[in-house]
């Protein structure tokens, strides 16, 4: 079966995150939407199917994840991650910010001190901040158009922490992280006492030419001192069945996490969320790889297009998921203005970098999960306005 991404699906009215809130995000509702990552593609078919069979019986009550729903899991951990992993060893998470909450609070007490690597997706910044934690920064370079880890600066900045937040493949910018990487991050971490949160929400949309490495699988150590986080959410275009899961290998780290998870009642999961997720993993295969393809065609197309249309605009290209990081900087515009021109002129809604920590200016990152025809029309919007 061939799958059709060009086509447009009108997401306006259906209280859409993306595409229903751009006044309050943008101050305009005429821009195309281009930020929350959030892919524009038809949910498939047999996620619709699943979560209609279901809705066949009329009751809809308390459900808990089936034997075959955390089989499922199982499976495509040892398939996509090469990690075999067991039962006990999972627990349904209602989505992987919560599930990052849930571990700040678990593990971290106010006033101790996070480990980030910026830029990187807000809410590592914000759910800390806002919870009474601290921050300790490890700004990415960008070496060769990818980002790339100063462990010196990381193994400074480790010092004192309780937990690091890591996005692995990382956001925003798509870096698929190597093996070596990751078990040098391990390696920093361990050392310092610093629990590691590998959040593995992109890991289902590396593209072809790469190859995710879940962090549990590089080394005894990343193992033994992590707690990993998967959805389906992003890759199979089902965020709003807030499902995800999340697997923990040490006995002491899990007991202490399922512990609080199950005294508290807050990772309980419900009907659709677990059907959904079940129905995605089971059989997703050949539409994730054909959505892989197109997306890869995208960032194709961007690649050229700013090849031979704005060479002034540099960008850090991804090896995972659909988020380009680009660098305005060219224009010699303040942010502000940068900012005001995307949105007035070029009608384009894309995040701004300050929202992925302080000293981005310049810096947007662009979402092109969406048909192509989108991608190309917001490309010669900000050809023709800068
Ligand atoms: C790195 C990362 N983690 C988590 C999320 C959101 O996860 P959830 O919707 O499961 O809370 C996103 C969404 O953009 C993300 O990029």
């Amino acid at each position: 079966m061939k799958y059709n991404f060009d086509e447009i699906i009108p997401r306006r009215g259906t209280s859409c995150v993306k595409h229903d809130i751009l006044n309050k995000v943008f101050g305009s509702d005429d821009v195309i939407s281009m930020w929350v990552a959030d892919m524009d593609f038809k949910s498939p078919d047999f996620v619709f199917d699943a979560i209609k069979k279901r809705c066949e019986h009329e009751v809809l009550g308390y459900t808990f994840g089936s034997d075959s729903y955390y089989d499922t899991l199982i499976n495509w951990f040892d398939t996509h991650y090469s990690l075999k992993v067991e039962r006990q060893q999972l627990h349904f998470i209602p989505g992987i910010v919560a599930g990052i909450s849930f571990v700040l609070l678990a593990f971290t007490n106010l006033g101790d001190s996070v480990l980030i690597m910026n830029p990187v997706y807000p809410p590592f910044i914000n759910l800390p901040q806002k919870n009474g934690r601290k921050l300790s920064i490890s700004r990415l370079n960008i070496e060769n158009g990818r980002f790339a880890i100063d462990f010196d600066d990381l193994d400074k900045k480790a010092r004192g922490c309780k937990l690091m937040i890591l996005s692995n493949p990382h956001n925003p910018g798509g870096t698929v992280w190597t093996a070596e990487e990751l078990r040098k991050i391990a390696e920093i971490c361990n050392r310092h006492g610093v629990l590691v949160i590998s959040d593995e929400i992109h890991a289902d949309l590396t593209l072809p030419a790469f190859k995710h490495v879940s962090f549990a699988s590089v080394s005894e150590v990343a193992r033994n001192n992590s707690i990993t986080f998967i959805a389906p959410s992003k890759t199979f275009s089902i965020a709003g069945l807030s499902s995800s899961a999340s697997c923990i290998f040490d006995a002491t780290i899990r007991d202490k996490f399922y512990g609080f998870l199950d005294n508290t009642e807050i990772a309980n999961g419900n009907i659709f969320a677990y059907t959904g997720a079940e129905a995605a993993f089971k059989y997703g295969e050949e539409w994730r790889l054909q959505m892989l393809d197109y997306l890869q065609g995208n960032i194709d197309f961007v690649k050229d297009y700013l090849k031979e249309q704005l060479p002034w605009l540099k960008a850090v290209m991804p090896e995972a998921s659909y988020l380009i990081w680009l660098d305005f900087n060219a224009t010699g515009l303040s942010h502000q203005e940068l900012k005001e021109k995307l949105v007035k002129e070029a009608k384009v809604g894309i995040n701004s970098g300050l929202d992925f920590g302080d000293g981005y200016d310049g810096f947007f990152r662009m979402n092109v999960g969406c048909p192509r025809a989108v991608i190309r029309q917001a490309l010669e919007n900000i050809k023709l306005t800068f």
